[in-house]
């Protein structure tokens, strides 16, 4: 996607030095910066500050991350350390594990002098392949959104979306916005509601200064306004992200996607989830029962950062210093709340039966 005018990915080897670079989303949406990983212990680093985030590009990252390690050091134990290194950064995002788990074993059974070229081709290879996956996701959602604007006669397609699945979420187009992008770009005329998304507000710093970038209009929302906007007829659809999806199509996502869910279903409005078959985990069923949840720091929810009155960026204290705060960073919507799975197959069913009828490679995979 365009940042002034200039195409950028969320994520690249830079062919000039061979090192990795990142938008920094920890000073967006105040400064555009880009951070250079060096190593495989500072890409682990950059997925637990959140860097880089959202489950495509954390997978992409920690692929890139393998690369710097092949650099460093091409030896088995080198890379087996790397590789639980960048497994450790994060828990919920399966796309970590995907990809990890799609290099490393290549790597060990190849001798030790080609790894880093078999490193760096196969992270190109799995950045390159999220762009396009990401597009085929936008297709298939374009088509949504069109039909839903042909049935319901609608001038405006008014969209709510949680947290940030966008382009920033992934290497490029993002899942959840990349529907949204493609139905802007064909003068299907939307308008996004863009939840804020406490604690770290996703939706206000990245997913409002996405849509700004790209001209889709849109109105940033406290978290707890969407029931009542979808009670006033002004939600016609909502599209989310996904961090680890079940087999049977249970949607872990960012806190507070599953109260969406629940207001949607009781006003009867689609939602639907956005996701690459890298985020659904075939081994497991139940989503409340076996998806791991991130517990971040209370200071996530006791502080908050913004610009005050003279352009500086600052952490002000929310809540008394006696009183503390828990934070868990996703929950589970199940299976029957969701309308349908896109992905870059198709819209599909949230049931098993249907995920693996679109991908009927995943049949045998042993559950837990
Ligand atoms: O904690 P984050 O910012 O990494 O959480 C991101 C989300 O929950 C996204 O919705 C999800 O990763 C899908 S990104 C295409």
């Amino acid at each position: 996607m365009n940042v002034d005018g200039r195409a950028y990915r969320s994520i690249w080897i830079d062919p000039n030095d061979d090192l990795v670079r990142v938008i920094d989303q920890t000073k967006l949406p105040f400064r555009f910066e880009i951070k250079t990983l060096d190593s495989a212990s500072k890409t682990a680093d950059a997925i637990h500050d959140m860097v880089v985030r959202g489950a495509p590009l954390i997978g992409a990252t920690a692929a890139c991350g393998l690369f710097l390690a092949a650099k460093t050091d091409p030896s088995d134990n080198f890379l087996n350390n790397a590789y639980q290194e960048l497994l450790n950064s994060r828990p919920t995002a399966v796309n970590l594990r995907w990809a990890l788990d799609r290099i490393v074993p290549d790597l060990l059974t190849t001798s030790e002098d080609k790894r880093k070229g078999l490193a760096r081709t196969l992270a190109q290879q799995i950045c390159d392949e999220d762009i396009k996956t990401n597009s085929a996701i936008g297709d298939h959602g374009l088509g949504l959104i069109r039909d839903i604007a042909i049935k319901n006669n609608l001038k405006i397609v008014n969209i709510l979306t949680h947290c940030n699945a966008g382009w920033l979420a992934t290497v490029d187009w993002g899942t959840a916005l990349a529907p949204i992008f493609k139905a802007h770009d064909s003068a299907i005329k939307v308008h996004v509601w863009v939840d804020e998304t406490r604690p770290r507000n996703q939706g206000a710093s990245l997913t409002a200064w996405e849509l700004n970038a790209h001209g889709v209009p849109h109105t940033v929302i406290s978290d707890n306004a969407g029931g009542h906007l979808m009670q006033k007829g002004v939600v016609d659809l909502c599209i989310v992200g996904s961090d680890r999806t079940t087999r049977g199509g249970d949607v872990c996502n960012k806190i507070g996607t599953y109260l969406k869910a629940l207001a949607a279903h009781d006003n009867q409005l689609p939602f639907y989830a956005a996701l690459p078959s890298s985020t659904i985990d075939w081994t497991i069923t139940d989503g409340v029962g076996q998806i791991p949840i991130e517990e971040r720091a209370e200071e996530e929810v006791t502080h908050i950062w913004g610009l005050d009155e003279h352009g500086d960026t600052r952490k002000i204290r929310l809540v008394s210093q006696e009183s503390h705060a828990a934070n868990p960073a996703f929950d589970v919507t199940p299976r029957r709340l969701i309308t349908g799975i896109i992905t870059e197959r198709g819209v599909v069913a949230a049931e098993e039966s249907d995920l693996l009828k679109t991908f009927p490679e995943f049949i045998d995979t042993p559950t837990l």
